[in-house]
């Protein structure tokens, strides 16, 4: 299985100058835990690491020092997520019938979850992992403040990653976005515009995604006890 990590952004809402990826967790940059868990997964191997052109050099020494049982392929990113998964995208070898996508900020990801993503992809066209909600989530007005509804909550789940696909038919539906001027946050999205089926794959709570320094110290207490 194929699996594309969007690992360019930055760490601003961190508060950090430099990509949070590249950050201690641990003794280890945050980066990779992640990749130890993707080399962990019986079912990838193949593993594309989205970047910026100023983490490279520190990701490949990150890479290397890690001396994965994997190939990994380094792909420029863009400017944002969705930029940065179509140049994965576009990097994937021919053969590639189906691919995994996953943050390289999900960092808690097991390799059970990429195992139990991997085969399920393989009996649909498009997958997530999520996870029931547990606040009651409110739609606010942006202006006002103001609440102005509150969705069923038994009918939210929150996406997580991986998420999984028929390579041929992400291309499309990136494509279109592209030519539509559609902005999503995650490829779940440009498949549900293109009216084109997802399936939700039980995710992990443990699976957050690491944005702000509270999930960070989160995180570490999580890894300390999976390590004790
Ligand atoms: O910023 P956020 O944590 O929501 O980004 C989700 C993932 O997308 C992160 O792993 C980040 O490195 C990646 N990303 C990217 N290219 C960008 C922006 C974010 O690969 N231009």
């Amino acid at each position: 299985m194929y699996l594309l990590i969007p690992a360019a952004g930055s760490g601003r809402r961190m508060g950090s100058s430099r990509n949070k990826l590249l950050l201690t967790l641990l003794d280890q940059p945050l980066i990779a835990w992640t990749l130890l868990a993707a080399d962990a997964s019986e079912s990838i191997d193949w593993i594309g690491i989205i970047l910026q052109p100023q983490d490279r050099a520190d990701l490949q020494t990150i890479v290397s020092n890690l001396s994965l049982s994997k190939p990994v392929h380094f792909i420029q990113g863009g400017a944002t997520r969705q930029d940065s998964v179509y140049n994965g995208l576009q990097s994937l070898p021919p053969m590639a019938k189906h691919v995994l996508i996953h943050d390289g900020a999900r960092c808690l990801a097991t390799p059970n979850l990429f195992d139990r993503c991997a085969e399920a992809i393989l009996h649909c066209q498009g997958l997530i992992a999520a996870v029931p909600v547990k606040d009651t989530i409110k739609v606010v007005d942006q202006k006002t403040h103001l609440i102005t509804s509150t969705p069923d909550r038994s009918q939210l789940w929150a996406a997580q990653t991986p998420q999984g696909f028929e390579v041929e038919r992400l291309q499309q539906c990136h494509a279109e976005g592209r030519r539509q001027g559609w902005e999503v946050t995650d490829d779940a999205a440009l498949f549900e515009q293109c009216q084109l089926p997802v399936q939700i794959v039980e995710g992990e709570e443990t699976n957050l995604k690491v944005t702000t320094p509270v999930d960070l110290a989160i995180a570490e207490f999580i890894l300390r006890q999976r390590l004790a």
